[in-house]
């Protein structure tokens, strides 16, 4: 059994950022949960299916083998042998996935394969549901959170550091959407372990959330 970190919260906290850091100071494999949903969800994209219906999405769930493999300790999402990491982060894969994931067909498929590399490797692993379903064993437990004003404007900044411009209030908007949809859903919905620890990183340094963590582990 690998030592395993579970990261859990809502989307736009800092979770990847922090898992990322985290994984190379302890020399652990960071396994992105949530880019596996992605990836099934550029697949019914693809086909043309639409992510609500569940139907459709669960019948075609099968054809959508969805993997993983590291370059460079970089973790890459491989979608029937294709490398689709680098077309997974658009808006409309984020509400694809965000709905998709609720279903009952798409978790069963990806809990055994997030499951097997916990078992065989030291993972920080980062999710939604990591803490309460996936690894409710795990050796520590976080659940990462900001207000939806510091998670927008963090997402924001990102945007228009990469060119793109946007609107703020949309983006909170989004935000508001995703967590509602991620958090009331009736599978695995986005919630706080019993055993978890809450950090707010609303007012807090990437460099103090990660400290914060590493004194969590023993
Ligand atoms: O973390 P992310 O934004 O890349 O995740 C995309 C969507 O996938 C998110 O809106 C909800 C879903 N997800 C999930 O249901 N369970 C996980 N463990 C990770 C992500």
């Amino acid at each position: 059994m690998g030592y395993n970190i579970a990261i859990d919260g809502p989307a736009g906290a800092g979770k990847s950022t922090i898992a990322k850091r985290l994984a190379k100071e302890l020399n652990f494999i960071y396994v992105d949960t949530g880019a596996m949903y992605r990836g099934i969800a550029l697949y019914m994209i693809r086909k043309g299916i639409d992510p609500r219906d569940e139907a459709a999405v669960s019948a075609a769930v099968p054809e959508a083998k969805v993997t993983i493999k590291y370059e460079d300790g970089v973790q890459k999402i491989i979608l029937n042998g294709e490398d689709v990491s680098g077309l997974i982060r658009t808006e409309e894969v984020s509400f694809a996935a965000s709905t998709t994931s609720a279903f009952k067909a798409v978790r069963a498929k990806l809990l055994d394969l997030q499951r097997d590399l916990a078992r065989e490797n030291d993972v920080i692993m980062d999710g939604r549901d990591i803490g309460t379903t996936i690894l409710p064993n795990a050796d520590v437990k976080v659940y990462l959170t900001a207000s939806v004003e510091t998670r927008a404007k963090r997402r924001y900044d990102e945007l228009i550091e990469k060119g793109e411009s946007h609107d703020l209030k949309k983006i909170e908007e989004d935000i508001r959407l995703r967590d509602e949809q991620d958090m009331t859903r009736e599978i695995s919905p986005l919630k706080k372990a019993e055993d978890a620890i809450e950090v707010d990183s609303s007012n807090m340094t990437i460099d103090e959330v990660v400290e914060t963590i590493k004194s969590l582990v023993k």
